[in-house]
């Protein structure tokens, strides 16, 4: 059995001023994904992979990087895992190959070992150039690029980067994307939390929705397109329903006698709904459109996006 690239069972965070961040969540990736964890500010996301990446401590759960627990086999766990953080965070007045050659360091390579890891990562990240600049004198995308070779540099299988194209102008999110393929395409593992759908979409195979600290839809990008494409209704009656309707392949269900819900899925009509009902002697007081959860919740997030962050 091939282990998930990131496993949680039940993990909750409660920040010291009893802010409840992460309310039991579970959730898992499967290796080579490429997986989207959106939500809106403020959803948990950066706790999330603060936790999985041993900058945060979680409060209750249970923590899997590619197999291994993080509390009790920490050191396999973390060399697992490379992380892009939301915030630069690096020295601004070190050289770019410095950077990247303590960071392989750091990760217990030796000098030698570090110094050639440092230099591959940066031919590929296309950076090779800069190598003897420091981050204040790099434009704004290539600093994100340096994030990014600096999280591959122990060649990690999995790596997540949190909302790695907030705020940067569509052009280098066009480059984060195509680099961001490249990554996965060559075998590993990515998670990415954004709060544009849009990017998720383009990307993403499978996402996680989270939303005050739960994690509200699980499933396939291609699902939940679908499942967006479709519109509920609830419909008035005037007569009471006493035998099952015949509405072919809409799908629908009886909330009470008088109250009808009917999924509205691409490609079919209210006319043609209309038509089989009256067909059936069913006469329609009213309707009303029901809000979908998944819907409104689309809709704070384009809101957000919009806003520069
Ligand atoms: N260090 C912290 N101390 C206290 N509260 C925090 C801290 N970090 C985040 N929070 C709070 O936890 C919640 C989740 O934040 P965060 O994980 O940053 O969400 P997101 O990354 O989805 O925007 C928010 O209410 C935020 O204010
Ligand atoms: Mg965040």
């Amino acid at each position: 059995m091939i282990e998930p690239a990131l496993s949680i069972k039940s993990l909750s965070k409660t920040y010291r001023n009893d802010v409840v961040a992460l309310d039991g969540v579970d959730l898992e990736v499967e290796t080579g994904d490429f997986f989207a964890l959106l939500g809106p500010n403020g959803a948990g996301k950066s706790t999330l992979i603060g936790i999985a990446t041993s900058l945060v401590n979680k409060s209750a759960g249970q923590v899997r990087i590619m197999g291994h627990d993080i509390d009790t086999h920490f050191s396999q766990a973390k060399s697992k895992v490379g992380v892009v953080p939301q915030e630069f965070n690096f020295n601004k007045f070190q050289p770019v190959l410095e950077i990247l050659t303590d960071q392989a360091g750091y990760f217990g390579m030796g000098r030698r070992a570090a110094r050639d890891a440092a230099e591959q990562c940066l031919h590929q990240l296309n950076l090779w150039k800069r190598r003897k600049q420091t981050p204040q004198e790099l434009s704004g995308g290539m600093n994100r690029r340096l994030m990014i070779a600096r999280a591959l540099v122990h060649d990690p299988e999995l790596l997540i980067l949190d909302e790695p194209t907030a705020g940067v102008d569509i052009e280098i999110r066009r480059s984060i994307w195509d680099l961001m393929r490249r990554i996965n395409e060559d075998k590993k593992t990515i998670i990415l939390t954004t709060h544009y759908l849009e990017e998720a979409e383009r990307l993403c195979r499978n996402i996680g929705i989270i939303d005050h600290g739960r994690i509200i839809v699980n499933t396939s990008m291609r699902k939940l397109l679908e499942k967006l494409k479709e519109e509920s209704f609830i419909l008035y009656l005037e007569g009471p329903v006493t035998a099952p309707l015949d509405l072919e392949d809409f799908s629908y269900k009886l909330l009470d006698a008088y109250t009808l819900e009917v999924v509205l899925s691409h490609g079919k009509t209210l006319h043609r709904l209309f038509d089989l009902l009256n067909r059936q002697a069913v006469t329609v007081l009213s309707i009303r459109n029901k809000a979908n959860r998944l819907e409104e919740l689309f809709l704070t997030l384009t809101g957000q996006s919009v806003e520069p962050s």
